[in-house]
């Protein structure tokens, strides 16, 4: 596979987006040490001091519909979870459906990206930030930001986490391209969940949900009961808990 690796670039994603418009191929990664210009999601900024954070991007090719990325946001969540845990032996949770916490606090985000024409999709970009061994946060968000080096109290490989999430990725991801199935990683999804069991505040484009999070679906989709007792599911969105 290609991959790219940079000691400074504005954001992975952006320059990944690039190489898929280019033809870049399925598997083709971007690693950066820094980034000037990280992108989290909903148009938030995502910091990546130099050589203490992982800034990657994958470019995949899959054949599946527009409404499925959100699919692979939690393949990947699943395969970080993973591999943090391999590498660190920390206790890892996933915030439904796209942040990695570490006692409570974000240690990683996802920032899943598309070209799609009509009903087809051409390139998904999925964006993988992770605090590593970060010291100090901003005091913004100091309360809900925490590094792997903070909990684990030592410096943690970069480079043991990557290839450990390459190869978790590969391992979830061709199991749901080959069969269509997306239970191995839902499963992990609902073992780490920190949102089933939790009362969740969900923002969605047109409205505002309180709802109990009751359960994670053979779909991905996180299955909520409203306050009338009426149970759906939310197939992607910013939760709160
Ligand atoms: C979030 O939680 O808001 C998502 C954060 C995603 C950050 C990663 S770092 C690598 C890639 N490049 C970017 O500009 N963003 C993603």
């Amino acid at each position: 596979d290609d991959i790219y690796y940079f000691d400074k670039v504005d954001s992975t994603n952006s320059f990944a987006k690039k190489l898929a418009l280019e033809g870049a191929k399925e598997g083709t990664i971007i690693l950066s040490n820094e980034q000037t210009g990280g992108r989290g999601r909903l148009g938030r900024v995502w910091i990546s001091p130099p050589c203490s954070s992982i800034s990657m991007s994958l470019i995949l090719k899959p054949s599946i519909r527009p409404w499925d990325a959100a699919k692979i946001t939690e393949i990947t969540a699943a395969a970080v979870a993973i591999a943090i845990e391999k590498v660190t032996n920390l206790d890892v949770n996933i915030k439904w459906p796209n942040d990695i916490i570490i006692q409570n606090k974000k240690v990683c985000g996802i920032l899943t990206e598309m070209g799609a024409e009509l009903d087809n999709i051409n390139y998904v970009i999925v964006g993988i930030g992770i605090n590593v061994n970060i010291d100090e946060f901003p005091d913004e968000i100091k309360e809900v930001a925490t590094s792997l080096k903070k909990v684990a109290g030592k410096e943690i490989s970069r480079k043991e986490i990557v290839i450990n999430i390459v190869r978790e990725f590969e391992k979830l991801y061709y199991n749901f391209i080959e069969t269509g199935s997306l239970k191995e990683t839902v499963e992990i999804c609902k073992r780490k969940s920190a949102t089933l069991g939790k009362t969740v505040k969900i923002i969605n484009k047109s409205e505002t949900i309180i709802a109990e999070a009751v359960d994670i679906n053979d779909e991905g989709e996180l299955l909520v009961r409203k306050e009338n007792g009426e149970i759906i599911s939310v197939i992607s969105g910013e939760v709160s808990v």
